[in-house]
């Protein structure tokens, strides 16, 4: 479980790594992990979906099953990777979003980095190593290991630049009062100002962002919407990486709700809400209990 007082600062706190540290994992964390991968109520979606949870150790990038992972991308020193296995339905990758980010927060606070990978590895070697079923897919990995101190190292600076990654959106660019037409001010979202802070700091494929937010008037429900980037899904790729990003703002928009002490429900519930172009999609919202004003 993730402690509600620290989870602003854990939120703060992760940033993609890339560059690990060459020891393994000792034990005693590798044994909280997978203690973590076996309970059931961390593999459970914000809307009832599972998904599964496997660590796969390796050793100069070879499986205990003498399987070759190969390199990916710019990961130096990974010393086991998390791969999540889900159903391929469009809803699945939200809850999966959801599900595999609360992980990453978890590792986040035990000091072990994580980067997500959704598009930059070999799917058939991990496929492999988890038999698959039919109906499954490996939406996302992470590589894991304690983060490299001097992170900063050329290409880890290169990517982040490439991918833009410290370049998080502003407010006015992601939130929205009533309609699209009137931007959210931090004091008007009220309750929801650091809920919706923690969802701007969330991890999103190329760091596209691509949540968008409409309070309603009576600011007891935020509706969530998806813009999707034109041309970013491939038209033939069996699942939607966008949808997985709005799990993630799912994740953390939940959890800073909770450690406020905020409570409140899930509901797909489209508001008439005039959309502001074709790319645009509803997605969810989320509903304060009424006694909270
Ligand atoms: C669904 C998803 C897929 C991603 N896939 C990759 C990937 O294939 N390769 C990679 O280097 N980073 C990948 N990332 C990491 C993003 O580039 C990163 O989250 C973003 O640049 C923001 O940086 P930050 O995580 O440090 O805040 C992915 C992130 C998400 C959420």
């Amino acid at each position: 479980m993730i402690q509600k007082q620290t989870i602003i600062e854990t939120i703060q706190k992760r940033k993609s790594v890339r560059t690990f540290e060459p020891r393994g994992l000792t034990e005693q964390d590798f044994q909280r992990i997978e203690d973590y991968l076996q309970q059931p109520e961390n593999l459970l979606g914000f809307m009832g979906g599972e998904v599964k949870l496997q660590i796969i150790q390796v050793t100069a990038g070879v499986t205990n099953k003498g399987i070759k992972l190969g390199t990916y991308g710019f990961i130096k020193n990974p010393q086991a990777y998390i791969v999540g296995i889900s159903e391929n339905s469009p809803w699945a990758m939200v809850e999966f979003g959801y599900i595999f980010e609360k992980m990453v927060l978890f590792l986040t606070e035990m000091n072990i980095g994580t980067c997500w990978l959704g598009g930059t590895f070999t799917r058939t070697s991990f496929e492999q190593e988890i038999n698959l079923r039919g109906d499954e897919v490996v939406p996302c990995i992470t590589p894991i290991g304690y983060p490299r101190d001097k992170q900063r190292l050329l290409f880890d600076k290169t990517l982040r630049y490439v991918v833009k990654a410290d370049r998080k959106k502003e407010w006015e660019d992601l939130y929205y009062a009533d309609s699209f037409a009137t931007k959210l001010t931090k004091e008007a979202a009220d309750w929801a100002a650091t809920p919706l802070d923690m969802v701007r700091l969330a991890p999103s494929a190329s760091n596209k962002q691509p949540w968008r937010v409409v309070m309603s008037a009576d600011s007891k429900q935020v509706h969530f919407y998806l813009a999707h980037t034109p041309g970013y899904t491939k038209e033939n790729a069996s699942y939607d990486i966008q949808r997985v990003d709005m799990g993630i703002a799912f994740c953390h928009f939940e959890l800073a709700c909770k450690a406020a002490n905020l409570t409140g429900t899930w509901k797909i519930n489209a508001p008439i809400v005039a959309i502001p172009d074709t790319h645009t999609e509803y997605v969810a919202s989320w509903e304060l209990e009424d006694d909270q004003f």
